[in-house]
């Protein structure tokens, strides 16, 4: 996904198009992020051009901000954020055969740029939103509900009556893990916040600790597998409450492995594209099987605004921004 604020163009007479995108100047704070007028780019021939009408706010945004993840991006500045879209085809690659222009589509973009009018994305990453479904649930779902089913098969066996817990089951990727976790037939304990209690029992949580007045691991213990959302001292906190074969499988602490004690599993572990997975799980949304909880939807002039509450603390669920407000 590329924007250029000045893309070259000898010999073209008409005019460029253009759209707004949230483009990061400078790692830092929320001030470090412009809305800029860019000239839309053009699709290669495996790739389409999406007009964004609604984008899902994630930790990694503000990670990408302060420069946490230079590492993983090697950004060129300015660059556009955002991770996860939903929208509809503009305009389709010489290639492209079942893609067609006018469908609404959705996407984990397993990279940056989502927060513009239009991007380009290579076609095959693209799944087709449920005609049940609308762009602002359909963009609260590739990262989240995703990351949500793949960290609990990383341990490998069978949730059936095991014991689960989930470290910050009241986010984005939580809502969906505490679900999935009942679903597969988990005994699930769950974190969150006092305000938050309400929101992941209503989800079907087994248990949920008020992380703010109880200490967790004097309620849970002989725990199969730890889910960990949140990173820091509850990881380390977490290794005491495993039963004897039990993992910790973190998304948030990088550093997870190193910080096992002897004896003790601890698992990092990222998301990976997996569309076919996305259609499934966006067709339970849309049929009312599984809940999709939106937080929060903002209007595109509030982004920066969103991704500094994501990083301060915000309400459970998911946040959304809609670009047709
Ligand atoms: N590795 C990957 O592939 C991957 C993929 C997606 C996300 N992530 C990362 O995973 C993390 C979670 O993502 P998300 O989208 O679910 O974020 P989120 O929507 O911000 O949810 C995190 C939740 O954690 C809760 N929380 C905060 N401190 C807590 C504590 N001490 N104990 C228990 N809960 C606590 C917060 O709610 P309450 O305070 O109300 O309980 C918050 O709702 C983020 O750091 C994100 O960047 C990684």
């Amino acid at each position: 996904m590329t924007h250029s604020a000045t893309p070259e163009r000898d010999n073209v007479t008409e005019p460029l198009a253009t759209g707004r995108a949230l483009r990061l100047h400078a790692y830092g704070g929320a001030d470090s992020l412009k809305v800029d007028t860019v000239h839309d780019p053009e699709p290669g021939p495996d790739q389409v051009l999406v007009q964004v009408k609604a984008a899902g706010i994630n930790g990694m945004d503000w990670k990408v901000r302060q420069g946490h993840l230079r590492e993983r991006f090697n950004l060129v500045l300015p660059a556009t954020l955002g991770i996860e879209m939903s929208g509809i085809v503009l305009k389709v690659g010489s290639n492209i055969k079942d893609v067609s222009m006018g469908e609404r589509v959705m996407a984990a973009l397993g990279g940056l740029g989502a927060y513009a009018d239009h991007l380009v994305i290579n076609a095959e990453k693209l799944v087709k939103t449920p005609p049940n479904l609308s762009d602002i649930d359909a963009a609260a779902l590739p990262v989240a509900a995703m990351t949500a089913w793949q960290v609990l098969k990383v341990p490998e066996f069978d949730l059936q009556g095991k014991r689960v817990l989930i470290h910050g089951a009241a986010g984005g990727v939580g809502s969906f893990a505490v679900q999935f976790a009942k679903a597969a037939g988990a005994v699930v304990y769950a974190t969150a916040s006092t305000k938050s209690v309400p929101h992941v029992q209503a989800l079907g949580a087994d248990e949920v600790i008020d992380y703010q007045n109880q200490k967790f691991e004097l309620v849970a213990n002989n725990i199969d597998l730890v889910v960990d959302l949140v990173g820091g001292p509850v990881v380390d906190k977490s290794w005491a409450i495993l039963s004897p074969n039990g993992v910790l499988v973190s998304i948030a602490a990088t550093d997870v492995v190193e910080r096992s004690p002897e004896g003790r599993r601890g698992v990092w572990f990222s998301v990976k594209p997996d569309t076919a997975r996305l259609a499934s799980i966006a067709q339970q949304v849309a049929d009312g099987i599984l809940r999709s909880v939106i937080a929060e939807v903002v209007a595109f002039e509030d982004l920066a605004g969103a991704i500094e509450r994501n990083r301060t603390g915000h309400t459970p669920g998911k946040t959304v921004a809609d670009f047709t407000r």
